[in-house]
């Protein structure tokens, strides 16, 4: 059984789920509209239903009394006729009686022996009524139903004299009524036909409220969807739960508006920023080809000069005037090339590591600003970080450094890099006249910029702290694992 009962629940849980998730597949035009139309038919039909029940109860009732008052009536009367023996009075009066009350399909009389001795068919007593019980009923009435293709009909009878003379039989039809009901019905009916087109046109205005604002809102919805953030509704018509939603809608298309108009915004600024970063680059290559022309191919020339020199030499002391001053040419000239590679990338970033490029940034700095710098490294021990944290940092304190060298007039500079769990914090700080980061042109500041964008672009953080006359405070923190490197 236990099988069978699981099924069985499987089955009505499954016929659920499908109705439910019909009933809510359905439009909402449809669902209002069949609710308003099923309630009505609903409750028209359990009218019609109970009506009729009582009027057919009331009916069978009433068929009933009539013919056993009329057939207990009549049981005298007959009586009478059968006394001074007068038949032909005796139909006569019988078929007056039934013309004169449609009710009445027929009566007939048996005397004691069960002959039908009148009756009221005017084309002779029909052979199947014989078939009735052809026993005498005491004073008691009797009532039988027939069901015939005339439709329902009680037939009562009552003994004649106490039922010695035979008896006398009344039918009363039902069809007159049943049609009198049917009519009623068919009235209820139609007053149900008529009140569920009206509930219909009734609700047809309802979903027209309530779907018109949705329609607007779905079509607003798929414009918003389409990038379109001018669209606005109307809620001044409606002050209910919908006229809150297209409110509520026009908040957010609003704010939806204003996000893109930001990210526009940004998606400008980087595109800007890119460019610039590219033309800076472009500079850096044309400074670089004129250092390398005027700077190397200027020294080049004057060491191909003293070589020639040295050729020519003509005794020991111009021979050695001439090395002398090749050594120092070439000499100059290779700490120079030194200084374009380190500035270009240091090598020892990427052999050594951060820390001692850090180092070297710092020594040079010294060496050429003549201004004090501490150096505070914490937490870094033999670790390295991934190249691009690692090429970030030190772009970072090379342009920290480099502004507060152009613009600061510091005397002291501070630089801290700390290592803690998988993250580098840096703090650069300087005792300079300070300025105010808010007023920093984006189209100009190239240095705060890219400091700024390269640790973004790592999900690291970078702020300054600085008013004028307060010194500068540059501080950021990045993952020492930033991933992959894209450079
Ligand atoms: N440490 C600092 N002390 C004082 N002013 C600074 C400092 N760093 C930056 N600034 C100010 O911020 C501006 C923007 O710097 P930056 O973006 O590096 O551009 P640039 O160095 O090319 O002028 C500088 O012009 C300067 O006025
Ligand atoms: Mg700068």
């Amino acid at each position: 059984m236990a099988p069978a009962a699981s099924f069985i629940k499987a089955l009505f849980k499954q016929t659920i789920d499908k109705g439910k998730s019909f009933l809510l597949s359905v439009p909402l035009k449809l669902k209002i509209l069949g609710l308003a139309l099923g309630l009505i038919l609903f409750f028209g039909a359990v009218t019609i239903y109970n009506v009729q029940k009582a009027l057919k109860e009331n009916m069978d009732d009433f068929l009933k009394e009539e013919s056993r008052f009329i057939a207990a009536g009549l049981s005298y009367q007959v009586y009478d006729y059968l006394l001074i023996n007068d038949l032909y009075g005796l139909t006569q009066m019988l078929r007056d009686m039934v013309q004169s009350r449609p009710d009445l399909r027929y009566i007939f009389v048996r005397n004691s022996t069960g002959q039908v001795i009148a009756h009221t068919f005017e084309g002779g007593f029909p052979a199947d009524l014989l078939m009735s019980p052809a026993g005498i009923p005491s004073s008691s009435s009797e009532l039988r139903l027939l069901h015939t293709n005339e439709g329902k009909i009680w037939e009562a009878s009552a003994g004649i004299s106490n039922g010695s003379e035979g008896v006398v039989l009344v039918a009363v039809r039902g069809d007159r009524l049943q049609r009198q009901i049917e009519g009623i019905t068919g009235a209820l009916a139609r007053t149900t036909l008529l009140v569920a087109a009206f509930g219909m046109l009734l609700s047809l205005g309802l979903t027209w409220l309530i779907t018109r604002p949705v329609g607007r809102l779905l079509k607003a919805t798929r414009a918003v969807q389409d990038g379109d953030y001018s669209v606005r509704l109307i809620p001044a018509e409606t002050k209910d739960e919908l006229g809150k939603l297209m409110e509520g809608f026009n908040a957010m298309v609003l704010s939806l508006a204003s996000a893109d108009n930001a990210r526009l915004e940004k998606e400008y600024l980087q595109r800007d920023f890119l460019h610039r970063v590219m033309a800076g680059q472009e500079g850096e290559r044309k400074r670089i080809a004129r250092e390398l022309h005027d700077q190397t191919g200027q020294a080049l020339a004057s060491v191909m000069v003293d070589l020639k020199m040295l050729e020519n030499a003509k005794n020991e002391s111009d021979t050695s005037q001439s090395i002398g001053r090749l050594r120092k040419a070439i000499t100059e000239e290779m700490a120079a090339i030194h200084d374009l590679a380190v500035a270009l990338r240091p090598s020892v970033l990427d052999d050594l590591g951060l820390v001692p490029a850090v180092e070297m940034l710092v020594r040079s700095f010294i060496g050429r600003q003549g201004i004090m710098v501490e150096l505070t490294v914490i937490g870094f021990a033999e670790k390295r970080a991934d190249a691009c944290t690692e090429t970030c940092i030190y772009r970072v304190v090379q342009e920290a450094l480099a502004n507060v060298a152009r613009h600061a007039q510091a005397t002291e500079v501070s630089v801290l890099l700390e290592w803690r769990g998988d993250k580098i914090r840096g703090v650069i700080e300087d005792n300079g006249i300070g300025f105010d980061p808010d007023m920093v042109d984006a189209k100009t500041s190239l240095g705060v910029l890219g400091m700024q964008e390269r640790t973004q672009l790592l999900n690291g953080t970078f702020r300054i702290e600085s008013s004028p006359g307060e010194g500068a405070m540059l501080v950021f923190e990045m993952s020492a694992r930033a991933g992959i490197c894209h450079e």
